[in-house]
């Protein structure tokens, strides 16, 4: 029992409702606010392929549009062996918004591995820019 399994059961039901029928790749995400709720996200494909959204940026865009603003971890949960991080864009949006949270990346087979999104994204872009 870990700190993270709330999150990560959250982020493999928000799996289930994925929309993935041209890459067959389900992803799901769960960020947890520091209010305690906890927005789950699904990737949503679209036929002109650029318009795919993934479940990250899903589950923050659903978090922000209900007024939160602090952000504790986030989880990522897909099938695959090789566990999944966020894609460069999302990470992007994810230190906007969260800053330096504990990303969880699991698999439905039980792997789980914490990176600090430091780790992931070391040299941001953001408002301190400029
Ligand atoms: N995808 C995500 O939803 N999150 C990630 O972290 C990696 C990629 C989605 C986008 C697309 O629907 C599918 O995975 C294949 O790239």
């Amino acid at each position: 029992m870990s700190e993270f399994d709330t999150l990560i059961a959250a982020a493999r039901a928000a799996r289930e409702n994925a929309y993935a029928p041209y890459s067959n790749f389900r992803v799901g995400a769960a960020l947890r606010a520091s209010s305690g709720r906890i927005f789950g996200g699904c990737n949503v494909e679209n036929a002109s392929y650029g318009l795919t959204v993934c479940a990250e940026r899903v589950a923050l865009f659903k978090a922000i549009s209900e007024g939160e603003r602090g952000f504790d971890a986030i989880a990522v949960v897909t099938d695959a062996e090789k566990l999944t991080p966020p894609c460069g864009a999302c990470r992007q949006l994810i230190w906007e918004f969260c800053g330096d949270v504990p990303v969880v990346l699991a698999n439905l087979q039980g792997g789980v591995e914490v990176h600090p999104m430091r780790e992931l994204f070391p040299r941001p872009f953001d408002s301190s820019n400029f």
